[in-house]
């Protein structure tokens, strides 16, 4: 009896709770069960797809007065680069919302991403930039130098195709050993050596590829979360060590960090280093150091395979930017390799890298905010304690901030619009949105990920001419807030 009327009062709450969440967003257009249950926004997490899904229920429902859809009860998303860049914005009345608490790799320990107080973010980022931003790390860029000598060296040693040898190549998967054993290498002062094994060590990539979209969809439904992450539950939930794959990965990083805490710790000039030297706690250094390996590889992969794949299926970009290169390297401005700087004196380089970013964001994620008084977003009011996500392939992909060929691969628009500096600035600040530019949550990892684009595309192209072996089917791509990209099978050459 005492059974049945537990379960009458739990149905009757959760109908009133439905229906007072329906009623909150009745004003906002969205898909019919969006209004109702989370079905609409949890399947389509699910569904390896969510970032498309959310840029067309901007398109079909979001038309008046601006692209805001309604996704879950308590949930819009938002495609408007203006307005997101307002409700990011440095000083605005918005907070990330309680789904960044998905983001805890420990569910038990915040970091970074993870840390919703606006005061407790802000000192914890001034203890990790000078480490990110790379004034306390000797040698950043020898150390991304040797990680894109490391990948061209696999390339040469391993998989090139000649006339007599057909030797294709997984490049997705060869460019996330690359940024493995970047942000390994940067982080704790050795790489993991992905490159050198030519193999996905211990399991990581593997395992990451099928726990991520499950870390992902809990993070939409804050009841389990909450209890999942409930000190009382501790003992059920696995600790993180002991998850085959991420758990090795996570090991290498805790050993590095135990050796420069204790008694006669190591004192080195790499990110770790200043981690230390500006006040981490041995426990914020280890939840930080996995965060980097997470936050740092399968973001930066991503930007690097999808603009290769827009360079290597655009003859037109291929030929322009091959020739800017191989012109660089005979009038000695391209060094061997080539420096940050160099690069950035590349102006079709930099339109190419501008808009890889543009046509395929890499960071995906819904990165909800919420405010605690109502607010207008897009003309509509949004009560206070909605979650604001974003959609990155709505407002990137914006006809009015980067013309009507918008949805085209074209990185002449970066060169043309120079002329019109106030469209110019525009543009750039759409795309550095993909960064969260502009805001209290600027990634960290921004000079590093700038540093690998500006390396690889050169060091590639210089050397080597890619090829799809199936134009038909260039490679394989589920978006899980990251991109899980595989299978993208490519002949490699070495140029005449
Ligand atoms: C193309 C590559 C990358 C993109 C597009 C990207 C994008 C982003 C975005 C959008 C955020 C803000 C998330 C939020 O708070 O809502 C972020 C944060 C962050 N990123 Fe990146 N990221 C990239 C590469 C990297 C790399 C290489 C690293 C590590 C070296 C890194 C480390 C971080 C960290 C630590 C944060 C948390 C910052 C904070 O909470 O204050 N990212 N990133």
């Amino acid at each position: 009896m005492a059974a049945l009327v537990g379960i009458a009062t739990l149905a009757v709450y959760l109908v009133i709770d439905r229906v007072r969440g329906h009623s909150r967003l009745r004003h906002i257009p969205g898909p019919f069960w969006a209004g109702w249950t989370d079905i609409w926004m949890l399947s389509a997490q699910l569904s390896g797809r969510m970032c498309f899904l959310l840029a067309e229920a901007n398109d079909k429902y979001g038309k008046v007065p601006g692209p805001i859809a309604k996704i879950a009860p308590g949930w819009v998303v938002c495609g408007d680069g203006d307005e997101l860049r307002r409700i990011w914005g440095v000083r605005s009345a918005w907070q990330r919302s309680y789904w960044y608490r998905g983001l805890r790799f420990d569910p038990h320990k915040d970091n970074a991403f993870s840390t919703l107080d606006d005061q407790a973010h802000e000192r914890l980022r001034s203890k990790l930039m000078p480490g990110y931003g790379g004034k306390d790390v000797d040698d950043l860029h020898d150390q991304i130098d040797k990680q894109v000598a490391g990948l061209v060296s696999l390339l040469e040693t391993k998989y090139l195709s000649t006339d007599t040898e057909f030797r294709p190549v997984d490049l997705a998967r060869k460019v996330q050993y690359f940024t493995l054993d970047v942000i390994s290498a940067l982080a704790f002062g050795k790489e993991l050596g992905y490159l050198a094994a030519d193999d996905d060590l211990h399991g990581y990539i593997k395992t990451t590829e099928s726990t991520l979209p499950i870390m992902l969809a809990t993070a939409l439904v804050p009841w389990f979360l909450y209890t999942i992450q409930s000190p009382r539950l501790k003992w059920l939930i696995p600790n993180v060590r002991s998850i085959v794959g991420i758990g090795t990965v996570v090991g290498v990083a805790y050993d590095a960090v135990a050796e420069r805490y204790g008694d006669e710790p190591l004192v080195k000039r790499d990110m770790l280093g200043s981690f230390v030297r500006h006040g981490l706690t041995k426990e914020e250094a280890e939840a930080e150091t996995v965060v980097q390996i997470i936050a740092g590889s399968d973001t930066s992969a991503t930007a690097i395979r999808s603009t290769l794949l827009f360079i290597i299926t655009n003859p037109r970009v291929y030929r322009r930017l091959q020739a800017e290169i191989d012109e660089g390297v005979r009038e000695g401005r391209i060094s061997s390799p080539i420096t940050d700087a160099e690069a950035r004196e590349l102006p079709y380089l930099q339109a190419v890298i501008r808009e890889g970013l543009r046509m395929w964001p890499p960071a995906t994620a819904v990165l909800p905010k919420v405010s605690n008084t109502d607010q207008v977003v897009c003309g509509v009011r949004i009560p206070a304690g909605t979650n604001v996500a974003w959609a990155p392939f709505s407002f990137l992909r914006s006809k009015k901030t980067f013309g009507d060929d918008a949805i085209v691969f074209r990185p002449e628009r970066w060169l043309h619009v120079e002329s019109d500096p106030a469209r110019h600035r525009l543009m750039d600040q759409t795309v550095m949105m993909e960064f969260a530019s502009g805001s209290r949550w600027e990634c960290l990892g921004k000079t590093v990920a700038q540093i690998e684009l500006n390396k690889t595309y050169v060091e590639l192209l210089r050397r080597f001419d890619f090829s799809l072996v199936d134009p038909t089917k260039p490679w394989t791509s589920y978006n899980a807030a990251v991109f899980i990209q595989s299978d993208m099978n490519v002949v490699v050459t070495l140029r005449e």
